[in-house]
C-alpha cells in the first residue's frame, strides 16, 4: 500500500477514535432519557422552591390589608395575583404596587361578549371614564357600600326642634339664607342622620355644628333628619355663582357613578348635590381636597381638582333641579 494512502486511512481512523471517545464526554447524561435532547432541566426545575406564597403568609405583617381583603368578595383573588410572586419578600425588597389599575382591574372586570360572567363586569368607558379604578374602589375591599341607616324619626318633633335650634342658619324652611351654609331641605334622610352623628361623635368637625350636634340625642337626630328630608327643596337654587356650569357638567361625569348625572345619586347614605348652595359646595370640595373634611372616597376624587374645577362643579350642581330628589317623601 502506498504510504500516502496509509497515512490518510490512519488519520481517518484516529478521527473516528477521537469522536468515539469524545461523544460520551460531550453528551449530557440525560440524552434520550426524555425521548429527545433536554439536558438535566427537569430535576433542576423540580428542585426549585415555589416562588408564590399564600395570602396567609402576608397576614402577620400586613394585618390591616389582609383583614379588609378577607372580609370582602375579593378574597377569591389572592394577593400575589395583583402584587406578584412574594418569594424573598420582605428580605429582598418590597413587592410592586400596581400603578395602572385601569389596566389591572379590567383584566377581569371589563364586559366582553365572550367572557363568562363569573365576576361582576362593567362597561369601562361608561362606568369609570378614563379614571383609575382605585380612585373610587379599595382594591382590597372593592364593594362600594350601599348600606343606609334606617330613618324612623318623627317629622313634627323634628320641626319643633329645628325651629328652635337650626332655623337661624339653615332657614325656616330648610333653605339656607347664606351662600356658604348648606340648605337641608329635601336632603337624603339617611345622609342627614349619618352626618349629624359624625358631627356629634367628632368624626367631622365644624365650629358651628359640633357643639350643636353634641347637644342632640340619637332620637333628636332621627327627628330632624325626617323633618328636613321631607321639606321641598324647590326654592333652593340661588346664591352667587362664579364658575362655568357647562364646563362643570363635563367634569361631573367623573362623579356620576356616585352622585348621579345631575347630583342625585342612588345611595341614600350619600348627599344630594343638586340645588345646593354653590358657595357651600365649593368650600366643602376645598375642605375634602385639603383633608379637613375626611371621607376616603371624596379624598381621592377631590385630590386632582383645581380651583377652577371646583368653581365649575359648584356652578353646575347648584343649577340642577332637586325636585326628583326625595326617596319617597317629596312634597310639591
Ligand atoms: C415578614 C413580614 C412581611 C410579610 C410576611 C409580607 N410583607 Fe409585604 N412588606 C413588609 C415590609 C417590612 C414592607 C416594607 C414597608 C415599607 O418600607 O414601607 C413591605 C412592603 C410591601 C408592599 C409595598 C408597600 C409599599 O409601600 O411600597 C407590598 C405591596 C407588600 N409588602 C405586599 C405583601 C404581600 C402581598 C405579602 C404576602 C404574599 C407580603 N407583603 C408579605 C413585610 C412583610
Ligand atoms: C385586586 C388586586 C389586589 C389584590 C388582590 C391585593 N392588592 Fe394590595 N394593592 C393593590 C393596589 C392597586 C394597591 C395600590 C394602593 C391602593 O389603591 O390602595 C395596593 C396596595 C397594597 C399595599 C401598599 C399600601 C400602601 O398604600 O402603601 C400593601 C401592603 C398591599 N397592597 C398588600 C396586599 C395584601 C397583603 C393583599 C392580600 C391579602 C393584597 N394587597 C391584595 C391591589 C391588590
Ligand atoms: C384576577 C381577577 C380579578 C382582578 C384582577 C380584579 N378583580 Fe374584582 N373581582 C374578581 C372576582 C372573581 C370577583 C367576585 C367575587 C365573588 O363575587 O365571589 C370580584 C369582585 C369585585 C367587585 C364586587 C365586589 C362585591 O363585594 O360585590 C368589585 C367592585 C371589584 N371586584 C372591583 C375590582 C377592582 C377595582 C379591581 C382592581 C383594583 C379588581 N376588582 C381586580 C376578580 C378580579
Ligand atoms: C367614579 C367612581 C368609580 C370609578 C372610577 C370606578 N368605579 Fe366601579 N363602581 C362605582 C360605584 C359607585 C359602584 C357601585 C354602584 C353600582 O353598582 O353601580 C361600582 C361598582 C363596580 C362593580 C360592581 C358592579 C356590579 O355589577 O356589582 C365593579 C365590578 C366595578 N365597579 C369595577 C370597576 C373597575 C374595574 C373600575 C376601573 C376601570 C371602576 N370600577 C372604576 C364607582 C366607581
Ligand atoms: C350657627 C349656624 C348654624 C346653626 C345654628 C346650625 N347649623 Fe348646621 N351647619 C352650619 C354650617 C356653617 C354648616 C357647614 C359646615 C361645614 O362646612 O362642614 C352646617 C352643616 C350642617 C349639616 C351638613 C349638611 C351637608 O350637606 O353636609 C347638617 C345636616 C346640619 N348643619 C344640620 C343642622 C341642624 C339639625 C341644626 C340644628 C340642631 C343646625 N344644623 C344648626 C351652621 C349652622
Ligand atoms: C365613590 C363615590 C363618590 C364619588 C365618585 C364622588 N363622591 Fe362626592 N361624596 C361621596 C360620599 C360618600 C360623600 C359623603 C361624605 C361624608 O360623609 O363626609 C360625598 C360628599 C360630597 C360633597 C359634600 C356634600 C354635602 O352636602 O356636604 C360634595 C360637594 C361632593 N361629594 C362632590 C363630589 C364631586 C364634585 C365629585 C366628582 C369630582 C364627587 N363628589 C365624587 C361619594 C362620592
Amino acid at each position: 500500500m502506498p504510504k500516502h494512502i496509509f497515512r490518510l486511512l490512519a488519520l481517518i481512523a484516529a478521527g473516528l477514535v477521537v469522536a468515539a471517545i469524545a461523544k460520551p464526554l460531550l453528551t449530557d447524561s440525560s440524552f434520550y432519557r426524555y425521548g429527545h435532547y433536554r439536558a438535566d432541566s427537569v430535576p433542576e426545575i423540580a428542585a426549585q422552591e415555589p416562588v408564590y406564597q399564600t395570602p396567609s403568609y402576608c397576614q402577620s405583617c400586613h394585618t390591616e390589608r389582609h383583614a379588609q381583603w378577607s372580609a370582602s368578595n375579593h378574597k377569591t383573588v389572592v394577593c400575589e395575583v395583583c402584587h406578584g410572586a412574594a418569594k424573598g419578600h420582605p428580605q429582598n425588597g418590597k413587592l410592586p404596587i400596581p400603578k395602572d389599575t385601569a389596566k389591572l382591574c379590567t383584566l377581569c372586570h371589563e364586559a366582553m361578549p365572550e367572557r363568562p360572567r363569573t365576576q361582576p363586569q362593567i362597561q369601562v368607558a361608561k362606568h369609570a371614564g378614563g379614571q383609575q379604578c382605585n380612585v373610587c374602589h379599595n382594591p382590597h375591599a372593592p364593594k362600594i357600600a350601599a348600606a343606609a341607616t334606617k330613618v324612623t324619626g318623627n317629622e313634627a318633633a323634628g320641626k319643633e326642634r329645628a325651629a328652635a335650634a337650626c332655623a337661624g342658619c339653615h332657614g325656616a324652611d330648610g333653605i339656607s339664607p347664606n351662600d356658604t351654609w348648606p340648605s337641608l331641605a329635601g336632603q337624603n334622610a339617611a345622609y342627614l342622620v349619618r352626618i349629624l352623628a359624625a358631627y356629634k361623635s367628632g368624626d367631622q368637625t365644624d365650629a358651628a355644628m359640633t357643639p350643636l350636634a353634641q347637644a342632640l340625642s340619637d332620637g333628636d337626630i332621627q327627628d330632624l333628619a325626617a323633618y328636613y328630608a321631607g321639606l321641598s327643596c324647590k326654592a333652593t337654587s340661588g346664591g352667587k355663582v362664579v364658575g362655568d356650569a357647562d364646563r362643570g357638567k363635563l367634569l361631573a361625569k367623573n362623579c356620576a357613578s356616585c352622585h348621579g348625572e345631575t347630583g342625585i345619586g342612588s345611595n341614600p347614605a350619600w348627599p344630594i348635590l343638586a340645588g345646593q348652595k354653590p358657595g357651600y359646595l365649593a368650600n366643602v370640595l376645598k375642605a375634602f381636597k385639603a383633608g379637613l373634611r375626611k371621607d376616603p372616597m371624596m379624598a381621592s376624587v377631590s385630590r386632582g381638582l383645581s380651583e377652577n374645577d371646583i368653581a365649575d362643579l359648584a356652578a353646575y350642581y347648584a343649577a340642577q333641579s332637586c325636585q326628583s330628589t326625595k326617596q319617597g317623601k317629596a312634597k310639591p
